[in-house]
């Protein structure tokens, strides 16, 4: 049977259907791995591992041409890449309500090591993933490297940029959202995006399907484990809370299907299962007693953009109500910041936090869907970490397609004032196409505490130790065709105790 006449039988109909299902135990499916494997959110006992079972991953139906049937998936976790030394094995059910994705969460393992992963079904076998566990809690002298990357726009461009991150060797990756978009193809693009705007479950499965083909994205998953947090991309432009960019009385199903099928497709653990329209996903991973990474969700909870959002000068925007994580996850994040003990505080999270005024003069323009529009609520998280005498502060920030580094002030209106933080901002992987070397001077004259600002596509790639963070910008010459190199646009240091940049 050719791979075209199954995916016919599979989207054919009731009676093909059944007879699918009748072949259940011995049906033979073709390779189902072309959606590469995971892992995430490492502790320093385990992971999660991932994947999911698409052997057709384009159908329309999101069903990747999966039978509507159960299919048992082995596993295993081994010391080496050979599968010799094999520690852990066991076999998950893959089940149609989660379109056929597996995550299988490992514990008992030993702290501070790498492993390897594959997977197997029938007589298919899995790439292998290299995964590690974290060092354990009072560990500080392990240097940690751990890049971070945002926005990739499956048609703008190749993503290079992730195959560059994963020729780093990071420990870990960080992803701060717009993992995926949801807008149809459009002309301009230079790869074509399957399916209409994503609405849908059977819709976002497609979509998030689509991009997890892509070669360089399943390298830069294959060679460590990820921690994700979306942004709004994920679910469509701008969300806030329950209010659509655009009125949608459909838009709580809508945000019910993007995140269902975001879980589906991410290597998250259990807790990050979605209810509805609810999804827990902020949540901490402790590397050792060197960094503490706090993940927010400020696309949950939020009050809506002040002032009708874009970029504003807005009152509204400093009411002391608004809030950008909600009260439960300022809490909590706030509760961490008391807690920790670690040598770096780093708060990933998806929007730019420091101010960005565009406008000369005394008067400020601030974009309302940033931390500048919910002014309040910034206060009282930087306010968290410096009364709780958090050690060295680190905002991890992407959304904006640029990459920038600034200092965080504990005055905007005074730049004499203490810097009491430290923001690092990723360019896009590709959103927005080839980008350029042009800066916004009016963005850089208006704040000096800006030290940074690139359009060039990329990533940055970090290097944390006891004594120092290091940050270099990684930038590529183009991604509307394949293969470019990276190169460091430009490095910073940040010392123990003192969050100014300096570049290097
Ligand atoms: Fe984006």
């Amino acid at each position: 049977m050719t791979t075209v006449t199954r995916r016919s039988l599979l989207i054919g109909g009731v009676a093909l259907a059944t007879a699918a299902t009748a072949g259940a135990g011995r049906a033979k499916l073709d390779n189902p791995f072309t959606l590469g494997v995971a892992s995430g959110d490492p502790s320093s006992d385990g992971m999660v591992l991932w994947t999911r079972l698409a052997p057709t991953p384009l159908n329309e139906d999101g069903r990747g041409g999966m039978p509507d049937r159960v299919v048992p998936v082995h596993w295993e976790l081994a010391e080496d890449e050979r599968f010799r030394r094999v520690v852990r094995r066991g076999v998950q059910l893959a089940r149609p309500e989660t379109a056929h994705s597996v995550h299988v969460e490992t514990s008992g393992l030993r702290p501070g090591r790498e492993y390897f992963y594959r997977f197997k079904v029938q007589d298919h076998l899995s790439p292998v993933g290299r995964t590690r566990t974290t060092p354990e809690p009072w560990v500080l002298g392990q240097a940690l490297t751990m890049c971070f990357a945002s926005c990739s726009h499956y048609g703008e461009g190749y993503f290079t940029a992730y195959r560059r991150l994963a020729e780093d060797h990071p420990d870990v990756v960080l992803h701060l959202g717009d993992y995926q978009y949801e807008y149809a193809a459009k002309a301009a693009d230079v790869r074509t995006v399957v399916g209409p705007e994503t609405r849908t479950l059977a819709d976002y499965r497609l979509r998030h399907a689509q991009y997890k083909t892509d070669e360089d994205l399943q390298l830069a998953h294959s060679v460590a484990p990820w921690v994700v947090v979306w942004d709004d991309h994920e679910t469509e432009n701008n969300w806030a809370d329950e209010v659509p960019e655009q009125p949608d009385p459909a838009f709580l199903d809508r945000r019910a299907a993007a995140f269902r099928a975001y879980y589906e497709n991410m290597p998250l653990r259990r807790g990050a299962r979605p209810n509805g329209i609810d999804m827990q996903l902020y949540r901490r991973v402790q590397w050792g007693g060197l960094v503490n990474f706090h993940m927010l969700d400020t696309r949950q909870y939020r009050d809506d953009q002040a002032c009708g959002d874009g970029w504003k000068t807005c009152t509204d925007a400093g009411l002391p109500t608004r809030t950008i994580t909600g009260a439960a996850q300022e809490a909590w994040l706030l509760d961490g910041f008391r807690r920790s003990r670690s040598r770096w505080d780093v708060l990933g999270q998806q929007v730019f936090f420091a101010e960005r005024d565009r406008k000369d003069g005394p008067e400020k323009e601030l974009s309302m869907d940033s931390w500048d529009g919910y002014l309040a609520s910034r206060d009282r998280v930087t306010r968290g970490w410096v009364d709780a005498k958090v050690r060295n502060a680190v905002v991890l920030t992407g959304d904006v397609h640029a990459a920038y580094a600034a200092d965080i002030k504990a005055d905007w209106d005074d730049p004499a004032s203490r810097t009491v933080g430290t923001e690092l901002v990723c360019t896009s992987v590709t959103s927005g196409g080839d980008g350029n070397d042009t800066a916004d001077e009016v963005q850089l004259r208006n704040n000096p505490h800006i030290k940074l600002h690139s359009r060039r596509r990329g990533y940055v790639r970090t290097k944390f130790t006891a004594g120092e963070l290091r940050a270099d910008f990684r930038a590529l010459p183009y991604v509307r065709t394949p293969g470019a190199e990276a190169t460091t646009l430009k490095s910073f240091v940040v010392e123990d105790r003192n969050p100014e940049l300096n570049a290097v």
